[in-house]
């Protein structure tokens, strides 16, 4: 069972069955944690084989799913759904900072969290959790009564609130339904959920003592915009080896109120974000019938579509408006509008939709938590199916770089590299692209602190050698190196920027100097990486927008 996604409504007439499927598929493969064999997709969602594997690779059309032979998984592309509802909603854009600044402050964890429906959602998370205990991630929906903000969202609840949460709890008594915490036990739960709202409504702040799991403790106090509505809860969250329920109150509470106050002065003076044009037609809308292929179910698609037409500076949007930045007929827009608001993903009020923190489900947990490497593993390997040369992603770390993705080919090589290899940073050729890279006050510093020594007789070891040659790669974006780490290795490698352009890595191709001239790398090699470098930015960049993506 889904919590959320169970309406008691009837399906409207005019919902779109293919779409209603194809959202149980996306919910499933997330709550699996981003991978799922289609044998289990049969089982777990009871749609027939063919139509699930018509729905996997109509989403594996659109960008959302990698499929291999028995298994699909989301991709990063998927995170553009949620980026448009966190885009709209602008808490964790202008929130963000100060939620960091906190976390630094108090030394931990911070969150925000939104009301969805009798639940708590996650749309912000800082990362100084301890390994000690459960750490949420974005979109991960919460039992509100196991949670410190559940009572402070519970405090603006009405008869009709407390009827569904009590039907909620009666129905499902183990939180089955919620699948980032563990299940429920009978001492779970402390004071009822109705004496803690009245005690945070009184208080203006809520705990949460260990009733998602032993150990694990929070303080959360709410915000509110500037027409005095709560519109979401910061969490300090900590661990009972740290602190007590009393210390957190006592020397976090103020901290958190303070900046609570900040946060709530950044939301008056907010100006009302410019409205960004809509992102523009998906890129299937523009494919012929033919080109999608006879498995491609296009009603899906439209459907899903419907989302991406809200963003930044266009959380309202009438139906007018959806259908104009999707390019569908106002018929198609209007039947898929019903059939998200009937599954909960979209709100609608004087003819205006919204979308709502539900969206989050389709794929965020698991994709906020994609690493650099991630993303760059399967692009790095349709690399090597095109030049049949190993090809790797590396960081800078200190003076070294140090590899964190690759793809090898068969072929034998001397150098015998794996993830975790490190190698001097000014003989190879990701290292040169990341140094080209640095301000240049920190590479001049770095110039002078290096000793250049020859790993072979062909290593550049005169520093102004060797600016001139990081210049040059600066300039022209690539790196070439020549048996200058090791004789017979040749390797070429271009930069990864994240979306505020640094160079966060940076992928090469490595070969034994007999496979190919330096031309015929330039003319053979350099187009493909350059490709593969900008897949992997695109999908950093769709991923990175609401979360850190780690390099390593
Ligand atoms: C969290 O941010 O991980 C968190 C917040 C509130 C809780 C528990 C955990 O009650």
């Amino acid at each position: 069972m889904t919590a959320m996604t169970l309406t008691d409504a009837p399906t409207p007439a005019e919902a779109v069955g293919p779409l209603m499927r194809g959202i149980a598929v996306l919910r499933e493969i997330s709550d699996a944690g981003g991978r799922t064999s289609l044998s289990d997709l049969v089982r777990t969602t009871g749609l027939a084989r063919s139509t699930v594997d018509r729905i996997a690779a109509t989403f594996a059309r659109m960008g959302y799913l990698r499929l291999d032979s028995h298994s699909a998984a989301l991709t990063p592309r998927l995170m553009e759904l949620g980026n448009a509802y966190l885009a709209g909603l602008q808490l964790p854009r202008l929130l963000g900072p100060l939620t960091e600044q906190l976390a630094e402050e108090l030394d931990e964890s911070v969150s925000l969290a939104v009301p969805d429906g009798d639940g708590v959602r996650f749309v912000h998370q800082t990362t100084r959790r301890r390994a000690m205990s459960l750490t949420f991630r974005i979109g991960d929906l919460l039992p509100a009564e196991r949670t410190a903000p559940g009572p402070l969202f519970a405090v603006g609840w009405g008869e009709q609130e407390w009827v569904r949460w009590r039907e909620r709890r009666a129905a499902d008594p183990e939180d089955r339904g919620f699948s980032a915490v563990p299940p429920r036990t009978a001492t779970d739960g402390g004071p009822g959920l109705e004496e803690r709202a009245a005690r945070a409504g009184k208080q203006g702040w809520a705990l949460d003592d260990q009733l998602i799991e032993p150990g694990l403790i929070a303080l959360a106090v709410p915000v509110r915009g500037p027409d005095g509505q709560v519109v979401c809860a910061v969490s300090a969250v900590s661990h009972t080896s740290r602190h007590s329920v009393g210390s957190l109150r006592q020397s976090l509470l103020p901290r958190v109120r303070k900046a609570v106050a900040a946060m709530e002065r950044e939301l008056r003076q907010a100006r009302p974000a410019p409205s960004a044009p809509p992102a523009g037609l998906a890129a299937w809308t523009t494919a012929s019938k033919q080109e999608l292929g006879a498995e491609f179910v296009e009603s899906l698609a439209r459907g899903l579509t419907v989302l991406t037409a809200f963003g930044e500076g266009r959380p309202e949007l009438s139906l007018t408006a959806v259908a104009e930045a999707t390019g569908l007929a106002r018929a198609t827009a209007r039947r898929a509008l019903i059939t998200l608001e009937h599954l909960g993903y979209v709100a609608s009020r004087d003819r205006t939709f919204r979308l709502t923190p539900q969206v989050l489900a389709l794929g965020c947990p698991p994709l906020s938590r994609t690493t650099l490497p991630d993303i760059a593993t399967p692009h790095l390997a349709a690399l090597v199916q095109t030049v049949h040369d190993s090809a790797s992603l590396a960081v800078l770390t200190g003076d070294d770089i140090q590899y964190t993705a690759r793809v090898a080919t068969g072929r034998i090589m001397s150098v015998n590299i794996t993830i975790g290899t490190r190698f001097p940073a000014y003989a190879a050729s990701m290292g040169r692209v990341l140094l080209a890279d640095l301000p240049p006050k920190d590479r001049a510093a770095w110039l002078a602190r290096t000793e250049l020594r020859a790993l072979t007789p062909h290593t550049v070891t005169a520093p102004a050698e060797l600016a001139t040659l990081l210049d040059r790669a600066g300039r022209e974006g690539y790196a070439l190196v020549d048996e200058e780490l090791e004789e017979g290795l040749r390797s070429i490698a271009v930069p990864v920027r994240d979306r505020a352009g640094r160079a966060v890595a940076a992928v090469n191709v490595a070969m034994h100097s007999s496979r190919r001239t330096a031309a015929q790398c330039l003319t053979e090699v350099l187009p493909e990486l350059r490709a593969t470098a900008a897949r992997i930015e695109a999908d950093l960049h769709v991923a990175g927008r609401f979360t850190h993506i780690s390099s390593a």
